[in-house]
């Protein structure tokens, strides 16, 4: 086992801060067709997981399309603040020297997130794994959202929370152990956060760490604890979940990481084209990992035009150039079990719901009301105040589509996919639809506005 070494103050990073950013309204307004080829930023997952595996392996991690949206700026930020040499060369173009598993240093100030949700809880799973102590905050939408789904595992695997706001929330001061205890923990909900924090906490365990999911979340941690050369076996289990198993105390060396573009940012562009009428645009390079991909199998379900071309492997992992053309929707009912394929995307296929014929109905969203915002709620709010016919029946949402009047303002609660989802139902309705604050839109996908006006949007 390395030993840590010892404290010293690093420089703060340069940082756009949205959460402290005064409020930006912004509207949308009718578009004529969105034509274009267009490439989103990189995948927010993936870049997140470039930052801490690169702070976990010894050697230059060099990363290509990395994210610069300022939840990962914050993950980057707490690298450094851990021991790690991260350096911008150009845009997309970063690398990140390691600490090393095992050497990380005790950070002196508070490790700060920001909006970061993955960020922050997959960097609690490493510092439980390393015998440091670290304050960990973010803004008012962080400082909501549920810890106790990552601290009690990490608890059982030998951390200890020294301090933390109500009911498990942030601000916290957490304690991680020298020697995390080998576990076999089961996911109590479908979430590649909870997995992951296990993970990158077995990774110092002198022993065997087994996770059991029984939905399959994203699997970008294991991909990239193969990658980075960790001894880490994935089988199915039950009809439609996964058991994980990780050997403890590997040597992780360096490697390049070429990040795909984000399907979840892709979302925006290629539902927007969907409703505008006579649209027909590309989005290059969109991730397409089947455990990502459920938008795009619902919105097919749905009638859409979308077509896949080019497919190939970058970086590990399948990508395509993705074709959207105006279409005729039709509601449908998309099942719970594809929830963890999509969770990001509801927003916006609530969106395309609405102009669609018929209702849909997306069942088991029960995890929406812990993301950014409360998400069920915000999506229905948003919905209605734009006159669209929709309700809430325990955890599901009906949708009951068709022309969209707008004119309404939306409330986006710190939420970046709220804002773009309703800035994007204001190109294809009738009447413009504001949302009250565009500023958060830069935590994933601070080119929106610029590439969405090259295709032909209006805001303003
Ligand atoms: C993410 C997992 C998902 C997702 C989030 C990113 C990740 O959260 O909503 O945007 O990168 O692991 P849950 O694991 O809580 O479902």
């Amino acid at each position: 086992m390395r030993r840590p070494r010892a404290a010293r103050r690093l420089p703060r990073a340069c940082i756009l801060d949205a959460s402290h950013a005064p409020a930006a309204p912004l509207s949308a307004s009718a578009s004529g067709p969105l034509t274009g080829r267009v490439r989103p930023p990189g995948d927010k997952s993936v870049s997140h997981r470039c930052m801490i595996f690169g702070l976990l392996a010894l050697g230059e991690t060099t990363i290509e399309g990395l994210l610069e949206g300022e939840d990962v700026l914050r993950t980057a930020q707490a690298a450094r603040q851990l021991g790690a040499k991260v350096t911008r060369h150009a845009p997309g173009s970063w690398s990140v020297w390691g600490a090393g598993l095992g050497s990380l240093l005790q950070p002196t100030e508070t490790l700060d997130f920001g909006n970061a949700g993955t960020g922050s809880r997959l960097m609690m799973g490493v510092i439980a794994g390393h015998p440091i102590v670290a304050r960990f905050d973010g803004d008012a939408s962080l400082r909501k959202r549920p810890m106790k789904r990552i601290l009690d595992p990490l608890a059982l695997q030998g951390a200890q929370v020294l301090e933390q706001a109500e009911g498990g929330r942030l601000p916290l001061v957490l304690q991680g152990s020298a020697e995390p205890l080998p576990v076999e923990y089961r996911t109590p909900v479908a979430s590649a956060q909870i997995k992951s924090a296990v993970l990158l906490c077995g990774l110092n365990s002198p022993g065997r760490t087994v996770v059991i999911e029984a939905e399959a979340s994203r699997d970008h941690t294991e991909k990239m604890l193969a990658h980075f050369g960790a001894k880490v076996k994935s089988e199915p289990y039950g009809a439609h979940g996964r058991k994980i198993t990780l050997e403890g105390r590997p040597e992780l060396v360096a490697r390049p990481v070429r990040v795909p573009a984000d399907p979840s940012s892709a979302a925006f562009p290629l539902v927007a084209a969907l409703i505008t009428p006579g649209s027909d645009i590309v989005v290059e390079g969109v991730m397409t990992n089947p455990l990502r991909s459920g938008l795009l199998t619902t919105l097919q379900e749905m009638g859409a035009d979308i077509t896949l071309d080019n497919r190939r492997d970058e970086g590990g992992e399948d990508v395509a150039d993705v074709r959207a053309r105006f279409s005729s929707l039709t509601g449908v009912d998309v099942p719970a079990e594809r929830a963890p394929s999509m969770i990001d995307e509801y927003p916006i296929l609530a969106v395309a719901a609405a102009f669609a014929t018929g209702q849909t109905r997306m069942r088991g969203l029960s995890e929406l009301r812990v993301k950014e915002s409360d998400r069920l709620a915000a999506i229905a709010a948003g919905l209605t105040v734009n006159g669209v016919d929709c309700e809430i029946v325990g955890d599901d949402l009906i949708v009951r589509g068709g022309p969209v009047r707008g004119g309404g303002t939306v409330e986006t609660h710190l939420d970046h996919r709220i804002a773009m989802s309703f800035l994007v139902m204001g190109l294809a309705a009738q009447q413009a639809v504001t949302v009250d604050d565009e500023t958060m839109i830069a935590t994933s996908f601070p080119t929106f506005r610029a590439l969405m006006e090259g295709l032909g949007a209006r805001f303003s």
